[in-house]
């Protein structure tokens, strides 16, 4: 199982890589519209906190310009970014061409198992179901995961499932019980699947015991 962070924020991704466990980030538009920086400048010193796969998604809507703009981001970029591509007709084309290159994909906006697929058999390196953008209409989310890895399990396929728009852990422990490969989830619900109570309140016991262990000369 890898754990990516979904940010543009390079202060979280310095943060959360601290504490070792960090595989990978994933970046969109809106993500680094939201960071307030330029793209490639952001995305480049994301590539030097964390070693892993970085995300940067091209924004053209045709096949030659992702192909181009893909390059490109390869070329001037660090090796670790990957290009994240649309699960559209063109972007599928995009992720053969790409791949037939050597350049790692990740398929993005994926919504149904047939899409994944489609994407698996283009080459992708990773497609990225949206949870909790299904959620969000009332259906269920990880129900896309479950089928999505139950379609792997018929076939030898290579591409990671990286489940993607993730709102709670919950949602993560769901995709690590179904089996996905790699899940990209915000800062705070990394800080949330490290955070109980009992540690907190346990620990708070722990100190104060200790402070009276060592007040009386007996550390
Ligand atoms: O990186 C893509 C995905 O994780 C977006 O999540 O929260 O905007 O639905 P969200």
């Amino acid at each position: 199982m890898e754990f990516f962070l979904d940010t543009a924020d390079v202060d979280e991704i310095r943060e959360i890589a601290a504490w070792g466990i960090l595989d990978g980030v994933t970046t969109n538009p809106s993500l680094i519209k939201k960071s307030g920086r330029d793209f490639k400048t952001v995305v480049a010193e994301i590539a030097a906190i964390c070693k892993g796969p970085i995300s940067a998604e091209v924004t053209a809507l045709d096949t030659a310009g992702m192909v181009e703009q893909g390059r490109i981001l390869k070329e001037e970029l660090p090796d670790n970014v990957i290009i994240k591509i649309p699960c559209t007709p063109e972007g599928l084309a995009a992720t053969k061409i790409l791949t037939a290159d050597g350049i790692n994909t990740n398929v993005t906006l994926v919504f149904s198992a047939a899409q994944a697929l489609m994407a698996a058999k283009a080459g992708a390196t990773y497609v990225s179901p949206f949870i909790g953008r299904i959620d969000d209409t009332g259906a269920d989310g990880m129900t896309l995961i479950a089928e999505i890895m139950s379609t792997w399990d018929n076939y030898n396929i290579k591409t990671k499932v990286l489940a993607a728009s993730i709102r709670h852990p919950t949602h993560v422990l769901a995709c690590m019980q179904m089996g996905a490969h790699t899940v990209t989830m915000p800062a705070k619900t990394f800080r949330q699947l490290m955070s109980h109570p009992l540690t907190d309140k346990g620990l708070a016991g722990f100190m104060k015991d200790w402070a009276e262990v060592e007040a009386a000369g007996n550390a």
